[in-house]
C-alpha cells in the first residue's frame, strides 16, 4: 500500500522527481499555524453537527496542539512525499491518534482547505502590514510637525518651482501612505468569508454548519458559491496590487532620499547606521537603504504580474495552477514588511540641513508667481503680469540676483506697478505663509493637517 492519502487509484509509485516537482511543501509549511486552526474548526463543527463525537473531537484537538508544538520546536518531519503543508499535518495527526485521525478530513478537499488556510495567512498579515504602516506614518507626522515651518524649494520637472514647506512635503507621502493603509484594509475585508464546506468543488453530502465554521475562524461569513470559494485568489491579486502601490511610493519616496542626501542636494541627513561604506573608496556614505527599497518594487511588481498570469485562462474550479499563488503572495508579503520597517526606523531619524534647503529655494526664482499674483492684485491681467515677471527673471539670470535681491528701482524698470511692500510677497516666508488654506504649505496649514493625520491614525 502507497503512503499517499490518494493512493488507493494508482498500480506504481510516483515518478520521484514528478513528486519533488508537484510538491509545496517545502514552501506552505509556512501555513502550518493557519492549517491547524482551520483544521480545529472544522473538527468542532463536525461535532457540533454529530458527524464526529465528542471523544474524537477531543483526541483531533489535542493531536492538533501536539503537532503545532513539534513544529515550533522544530522536531516535525516533514515529508517531500506528503507533497504539501496539509497532507503532512493529516498523516501525522494519523500517527498520533490513530482512525480518528483519518476521519478529520470528512466533508473537506485540500481545494477549500487551501482557500482557507491561505486566506487566514493574508488575513493576520495584512494587520501586521498595516501595524507597521501606521508606525511610518507616525513618523512622518512627527517629522512633519517638527519641519513645519522650514523652507524648500518645491519641484515640478525636478526644476525649482515655489517654496514650500519641509513639512507639508512629507505629509504628501503620507496621504498616499494613507490611501494604501485603506487599500490593504479594504482587501482583508473582501476576503473576509470562509470556503471552509465548499469541499472539491460542489459542496458536501454532510450535514456541516458553514455559519459555525466561519464563526469560529472570525470569517465574517460562509463564502456564497462552492465553485468560485475554491478556484478564485483575486484576494492574493488585491494584495499584490494594494502592495505594489505601496512599492511604488515607497520607490518615489526613497528616490528623493537619494537625491537628497547626494552632496549636490544636501537637503538632509541619514543617520550612519541607516548607510553603508564603500569597499574602495574611504569617503562614501551611500544611502543603501533607501536604494534598495527602491529597487524592491521590482519584484513586488513582478509577483502581481505573476499571479494575474497565473489566475488568466483557468476554468473552474480548482487547478493546480494555484499552487503558485503561495511563493510570490509570501514573498510580497516579506518585502512590504521589511521595507516597512526600515522607513518607519529611519524617518523619524532625518535631520534637514535647514539652511542649504532655504537656500536652494532663493536660488530657483521660486518666488516669481507670488510676483506675478502681486501684480495681478495691483490690477494687471496675469498673462500680462506672467510676461513682465518673466521679463524681470531674464534680467535676475543675467545679473545673478534673486527677485527679492533687487532694488525697488530695479523692480519699476518692469513694472510702475511695483511698489515698496512688493517685498512683503517675495521673501520665502511671505510666499508659503500667503498659501494658508486647507491643502496649502503655509507652516500654520502643515501644523493643523499633521493634527488631522495623528488623529486619524490613533482612531483606527
Ligand atoms: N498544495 C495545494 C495548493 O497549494 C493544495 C490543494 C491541492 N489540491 C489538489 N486537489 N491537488 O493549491
Amino acid at each position: 500500500a502507497s503512503i499517499k492519502p490518494w493512493g488507493g487509484r494508482f498500480s506504481e509509485p510516483t515518478d520521484q522527481f514528478v513528486e519533488r516537482f508537484t510538491a509545496s511543501v517545502s514552501f506552505d509549511q509556512r501555513l502550518y499555524h493557519h492549517d491547524i486552526n482551520g483544521s480545529l474548526a472544522h473538527a468542532a463543527m463536525l461535532e457540533k453537527v454529530g458527524v464526529l463525537t465528542a471523544a474524537e473531537l477531543k483526541d483531533i484537538q489535542s493531536g492538533l496542539e501536539e503537532i503545532r508544538a513539534e513544529i515550533l520546536e522544530g522536531s516535525f518531519e516533514w515529508s517531500v512525499s506528503l507533497e504539501d503543508v496539509h497532507m503532512n499535518i493529516e498523516a501525522r495527526l494519523t500517527d498520533k491518534i490513530g482512525i480518528t485521525g483519518k476521519k478529520l478530513h470528512t466533508g473537506r478537499s485540500r481545494n477549500d482547505q487551501v482557500a482557507t488556510d491561505i486566506r487566514l495567512y493574508v488575513r493576520d498579515e495584512l494587520v501586521l502590514i498595516n501595524k507597521e504602516l501606521s508606525r511610518l506614518q507616525q513618523g512622518l507626522v512627527e517629522l512633519a510637525t517638527r519641519e513645519a515651518s522650514t523652507i524648500m524649494p518645491g519641484f515640478t520637472h525636478l526644476q525649482t518651482a515655489q517654496p514650500v514647506t519641509f513639512g507639508h512635503h512629507m505629509l504628501a507621502w503620507n496621504e498616499m501612505l494613507e490611501r494604501d493603509y485603506s487599500r490593504f484594509q479594504d482587501c482583508s475585508v473582501r476576503l473576509n468569508q470562509c470556503p471552509l464546506g465548499a469541499a472539491a468543488l460542489a459542496g458536501t453530502t454532510y450535514p456541516i454548519d458553514r455559519h459555525y465554521s466561519a464563526e469560529l475562524l472570525g470569517f465574517d461569513r460562509p463564502t456564497e458559491n462552492s465553485l468560485d470559494s475554491v478556484s478564485d485568489r483575486d484576494f492574493a491579486i488585491e494584495l499584490a496590487s494594494a502592495a505594489s502601490l505601496l512599492m511604488t511610493h515607497l520607490s518615489r519616496f526613497s528616490e528623493e532620499l537619494v537625491l537628497w542626501t547626494s552632496a549636490q542636494f544636501k537637503f538632509i541627513e541619514l543617520p550612519d547606521r541607516f548607510c553603508t561604506g564603500s569597499s574602495i573608496m574611504p569617503q562614501k556614505k551611500n544611502p543603501d537603504v533607501p536604494e534598495l527599497i527602491r529597487g524592491k518594487v521590482g519584484r513586488v511588481n513582478g509577483h502581481l504580474i505573476s499571479l494575474l498570469t497565473l489566475m488568466k485562462s483557468q476554468p473552474l474550479a480548482y487547478n493546480k495552477d494555484n499552487q503558485e499563488d503561495k511563493e510570490p503572495v509570501f514573498d510580497i508579503i516579506d518585502t512590504v514588511k521589511d521595507c516597512l520597517k526600515a522607513y518607519a526606523d529611519m524617518i523619524p531619524a532625518i535631520t534637514v540641513n535647514e539652511d542649504v534647503t532655504r537656500e536652494a529655494a532663493m536660488r530657483g526664482f521660486s518666488t516669481a508667481t507670488d510676483l506675478a499674483d502681486y501684480l495681478v492684485r495691483k490690477g494687471l491681467p496675469f498673462r500680462d503680469a506672467h510676461e513682465v515677471v518673466g521679463k524681470s527673471v531674464a534680467y535676475g539670470i543675467a545679473e545673478n540676483k534673486d527677485l527679492s535681491e533687487m532694488t525697488l528701482d530695479e523692480l519699476r524698470t518692469f513694472s510702475s506697478d511695483i511698489s515698496a511692500d512688493v517685498f512683503d510677497v517675495l521673501t520665502l516666508e511671505g510666499s508659503v505663509n500667503a498659501r494658508n488654506h486647507i491643502g496649502g504649505t503655509a507652516p500654520e496649514q502643515v501644523l493643523s493637517a499633521a493634527k488631522r493625520a495623528e488623529n486619524r491614525i490613533n482612531n483606527r
